[in-house]
């Protein structure tokens, strides 16, 4: 992972709910937030990453989270359709920055929702050594969005069904590490997801509940850099033993809109 979009939180706060960590009598801190996003950005750098910025939108207040913004797949850009009209007016901004990019904007049916990177991440090592992409679907993105993906890009898809509402997006409870290695939360699937998830990945580290409260599978991965909400001893150890350089971050105020540091981003290559 070289390249992220990332937006400033400029207009970001709590307005209004729409996941269960959202709750309009806790707002986040502004000073707050603008400097945990700073430390995010600044962090970004340090470990090579290149930074492109989308500018926040007065009245979007979780455009901050770009990873809903959609997904990118080589040189295309699949929009997402938003589960709540709270987010909706978020499309026009996330189309007009890709094509602006030189992106090829994919839409799905209108009434097929979708949203982004949140929900879909890609893993190396799938069938015939391609990519291929884990899916989450239920909360806030359809499972018809997935056979559309797969038709659209050629790439393998497989979907999971997420079933806890705190984590009601796939990258709140699931992240690549490698191609062997993962981690994730086991209580936020079902039977069959843990099984898959076990079939792809020889070591999947199984998050605390502390952990995964603590959205550290909210994680930002790129090589052995690994960006992430300040998490337990226990986790730390389990990835630097894993040689992993782990960076962690305070991302409190995020995290009282029900997102962390992977939520913040958006990969680009
Ligand atoms: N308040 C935002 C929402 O509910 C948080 C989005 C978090 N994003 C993520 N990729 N998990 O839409």
């Amino acid at each position: 992972m070289k390249k992220l979009l990332l937006s400033r939180p400029a207009f970001y706060t709590v307005d209004y709910e729409i996941n269960p960590w959202m709750h309009i009598r806790e707002k986040p801190n502004s000073a707050l937030a603008s400097s945990e996003w700073i430390a995010l950005y600044k962090t970004l750098l340090s470990i090579g990453i290149e930074v492109e910025l989308i500018e926040p939108v007065k009245g979007l207040p979780d455009m901050v989270f770009t990873a809903n913004g959609g997904l990118v797949v080589g040189d295309k850009f699949v929009l997402s359709n938003f589960r709540h009209k709270e987010r909706a007016g978020e499309a026009k901004y996330f189309e007009a920055w890709a094509k602006g990019a030189g992106f090829e904007v994919i839409k799905l049916p209108k009434d097929c929702i979708f949203e982004g990177e949140g929900d879909a991440l890609f893993v190396s090592g799938g069938v015939e050594d391609q990519d291929t992409l884990i899916a989450g679907f239920r909360f806030r993105s359809d499972i018809c969005s997935h056979n559309h993906i797969a038709g659209m890009t050629q790439k393998k898809v497989i979907s999971l069904e997420l079933a806890l509402p705190n984590f009601y997006h796939l990258d709140t409870c699931f992240c690549p590490l490698s191609k062997d290695s993962a981690i994730y939360y086991p209580e936020a699937f079902d039977s069959y997801g843990k099984k898959i998830l076990k079939s792809l990945f020889s070591d999947l580290i199984e998050l605390s509940v502390e952990d995964a409260l603590n959205f550290c599978a909210n994680a930002i991965v790129s090589g052995t850099d690994i960006v992430m909400n300040k998490c337990s001893g226990l986790l730390r150890t389990t990835l630097e033993d894993r040689g992993f350089v782990l960076h962690e971050l305070d991302l409190s105020e995020f995290i009282k809109s029900g997102g962390s540091a992977k939520c913040l981003v958006l990969k680009l290559d």
